[in-house]
């Protein structure tokens, strides 16, 4: 008895129980990090106090990057963290996740395990790191291609620089990008298994004392409900594996809400954020002009603009 009083005690030091475990889930399968930093920015900068101080924060695929922003800054630190989600997806380009093979995309097809080589993205993330820990609850999820299972890392499990691996396999879209081997396992995206990651986010707030009522999460998506046609008859590979990946995100994306909804009746799924407008495709991965991220990040801010607003009108 005196024990667990006594964890608690240590846990609600670290992160603070504040009544309600707030939950920020970020999802992976597509190449709206733009879209779905601008939805985050705009939960951050907007929501009543305290409501977006996210206790636990989980992302996956290009949603483990900003993820792994938000979880960089305390709670109290909002707006900071959402300048920063601004200021990096303000100077993004592909050189930020990736650069050619010298050989060029033959080399990544016959000799590498991806068709473009990321160490710029390993770069990147370590950029990004907090220079102790992080600063909320962080997890991000993979999935190993040797077993085929999911591969979850959580920032009070593992030490800051394996979290900072799991964040670059996250982001590791399968095909596209070359693996992460990490101990005995062999790393991609955790997309192709979960494109987000309520039931870990859930299983946090148990660890952290609270109980399934006091449960509030907000998901960020970058494939809409409404899946938008695209003319596919002239893609070319590269197109079609990322159509590929948006295609199963929006199914994954359906089936883990509706799972979660079934298991957790008493968690508050207070917002859903995807995009409700089609938003421009690209020949190479995450390859957008700087006038597609500002429309990216700006559909994304007025969505959840549009969400705020009705919930808050009807409470
Ligand atoms: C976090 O990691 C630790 C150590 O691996 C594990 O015991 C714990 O269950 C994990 N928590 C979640 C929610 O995955
Ligand atoms: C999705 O598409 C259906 C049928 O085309 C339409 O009735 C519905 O309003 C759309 N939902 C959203 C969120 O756009
Ligand atoms: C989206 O793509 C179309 C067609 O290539 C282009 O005309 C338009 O300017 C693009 N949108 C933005 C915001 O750049």
């Amino acid at each position: 008895m005196w024990r667990r009083i006594i964890l608690l005690l240590a846990i609600s030091g670290a992160y603070g129980l504040n009544g309600q475990c707030r939950v920020l889930a970020v999802a992976g399968g597509t190449e709206r990090g733009a879209y779905e930093a601008g939805a985050i920015s705009a939960l951050l900068t907007n929501l009543p106090a305290g409501q977006a101080e996210y206790d636990v924060v989980t992302g996956v695929g290009i949603g483990a990057i900003n993820a792994m922003i938000v979880a960089s800054y305390p709670q109290g630190q909002e707006a900071q963290a959402a300048a920063k989600l601004q200021s990096f997806w303000n100077s993004f380009t592909t050189s930020t996740l990736y650069s050619d093979w010298i050989g060029g995309l033959v080399t990544g097809l016959l000799y590498e395990s991806g068709l473009f080589d990321t160490s710029a993205m390993k770069k990147t993330i370590k950029s990004l790191a907090p220079s102790t820990k992080f600063q909320r609850w962080l997890g991000v999820g993979c999935t190993d291609l040797l077993s085929g299972g999911y591969v979850f890392f959580n920032s009070t499990g593992v030490t800051l620089a394996n979290m900072l691996t799991g964040i670059y396999a996250s982001a590791s879209d399968p095909v596209i990008f070359p693996l992460v081997k990490y101990s005995s396992y062999q790393l991609v995206s955790g997309a192709t298994k979960f494109s987000i990651d309520i039931l870990d986010a859930v299983n946090a707030c148990f660890q952290l004392g609270y109980q399934e009522n006091q449960i509030i999460i907000h998901s960020v998506l970058g494939a809409g409900r409404n899946l938008s046609t695209v003319d596919a008859m002239n893609y070319k590979t590269l197109q079609v594996t990322m159509r590929f990946f948006e295609i199963f995100a929006y199914d994954s994306f359906l089936r883990v809400l509706e799972n979660a909804k079934h298991d957790f009746p008493q968690v508050n799924m207070q917002y859903s954020i995807f995009p409700t407008h089609g938003l421009n495709h690209t020949l190479y991965p995450y390859d957008f002009t700087p006038a597609e991220l500002a429309q990216e990040w700006q559909l994304g801010q007025a969505d959840a603009l549009r969400l705020i607003q009705t919930t808050l009108a009807t409470e």
